[in-house]
């Protein structure tokens, strides 16, 4: 192994969560949970990812228990006990193998179409309502409907703790629920969660302060975030450093222990005057550990691969990102395609076996190895 790429390989101790990597596996959607239900092939992929030296995995986005918490087919949820006893499984083969995993959960929000599972009659639910023909396509979320959602994720953090999940992941990121309720494009509520950024949060901070009242002190919650939306590819909640501290103060102080800083290039400085990206910030700023990503090893950013597409990702040096993690710019390295293509990615980094490392193409996403 190089030594720079030894960092990569010291473990990481945060409370009661003691890592043997910092490799991450960023959470991925495969729909390959038919009814919901993570059966022996979804056990059998995080479990080769563990086996391979990554030491945390942050699941595929799982639904939490609320009717209108899926956007797409096959994913998982993570509510009801089939599917709890499958993540049971997914989690005793990944301990098994010396590695740690967190669910991600997850609220679609305004992106859920009519007609998707489970029940195909419940539109969208976001901050603001939508209309469309007359027919109400995104219904406005009622205090009633926000405590529901709460409570709903404060249940499946509860669930995950209960089935030896190491920790939680709220996915407030790229345009879903949380997310919606950040941004201004999709957040013009008068009511207290609408407003200005700060006011805008109060969503986020009341779901982290019921999942943490939910766990208790010593249970790691991971919150994703991004500046980028799915809506808007170029979209910024926050424009300089102070703006980025006020923001996620409030959310450190809800019970935040570490940030996923969802980037599509991690080499990117989020902001003018200094190389800092977004993790680099967000650890400076609150204190807290953080976990960087977005085109580790691979020199095409994902989103070139969510539409249909002949590209191929090639392998690409590791030598600014150990860098930067030896600089200790961030704590933790999520790498997404790399490692769904190739389960044995982190071993063959470790081992200085990079020619062996597979390139990422969309016909990946087929399969589940
Ligand atoms: C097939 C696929 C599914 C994804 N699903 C999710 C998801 O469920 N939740 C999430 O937060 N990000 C999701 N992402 C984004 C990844 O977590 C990651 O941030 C992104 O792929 C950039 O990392 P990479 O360049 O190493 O692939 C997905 C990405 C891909 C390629």
């Amino acid at each position: 192994m190089s030594a720079p790429a030894q960092a990569l390989f010291t473990p990481f101790q945060l409370g009661t969560l003691a890592l043997p990597t910092r490799v991450v596996m960023a959470p991925m959607t495969r729909s390959f949970s038919p009814g919901g239900i993570p059966g022996a092939d979804v056990v059998e992929y995080y479990r080769r990812r563990a086996a391979a030296g990554v030491g945390l995995i942050v699941t595929e986005g799982t639904t939490v228990g609320h009717k209108a918490a899926n956007g797409y087919p096959n994913v998982p949820r993570f509510y009801g006990e089939d599917a709890l006893a499958g993540w049971r499984q997914v989690v005793d083969a990944v301990h098994a193998e010396g590695g740690k995993i967190v669910p991600q959960l997850w609220h679609v929000g305004n992106v859920r179409k009519l007609g998707t599972e489970p029940d195909a009659s419940v539109p969208g639910f976001g901050p603001m309502e939508k209309l469309k023909d007359g027919q109400v396509v995104v219904h406005g979320m009622t205090q009633a409907d926000i405590d529901e959602v709460v409570a709903a994720f404060a249940q499946a953090a509860r669930d995950a703790k209960a089935i030896g999940m190491d920790g939680v992941e709220i996915h407030g990121a790229h345009g879903y629920l949380v997310d919606q309720f950040f941004w201004e494009g999709s957040n013009q509520r008068t009511d207290g969660y609408g407003g200005d950024l700060a006011a805008r949060s109060r969503f986020a901070i009341e779901l982290i302060r019921a999942v943490r009242e939910a766990v208790g002190p010593d249970f790691p919650i991971i919150l994703r975030y991004s500046q980028w939306k799915q809506q808007d590819y170029t979209a910024r909640l926050v424009q300089t450093p102070e703006q980025l501290e006020a923001f996620l103060k409030p959310l450190s102080e809800a019970g935040v222990d570490i940030f996923h800083c969802s980037t599509r290039r991690f080499w990117e400085p989020e902001f003018e005057g200094s190389d800092l990206n977004l993790a680099g910030w967000t650890r400076k700023l609150t204190g807290k550990p953080t976990i960087t990503v977005g085109s580790v090893g691979l020199d095409g950013e994902f989103l070139q691969f969510m539409v249909k597409t002949d590209k191929v990702a090639e392998p690409a040096s590791l030598e600014n990102l150990l860098e930067r993690l030896n600089k200790r710019e961030f704590d933790l390295v999520a790498v997404g395609r790399a490692l769904l293509v190739d389960p044995d990615w982190a071993l063959k980094v470790r081992d200085g076996r990079e020619q062996e490392i597979l390139p990422f193409s969309r016909e990946a996403l087929t399969t589940l190895v």
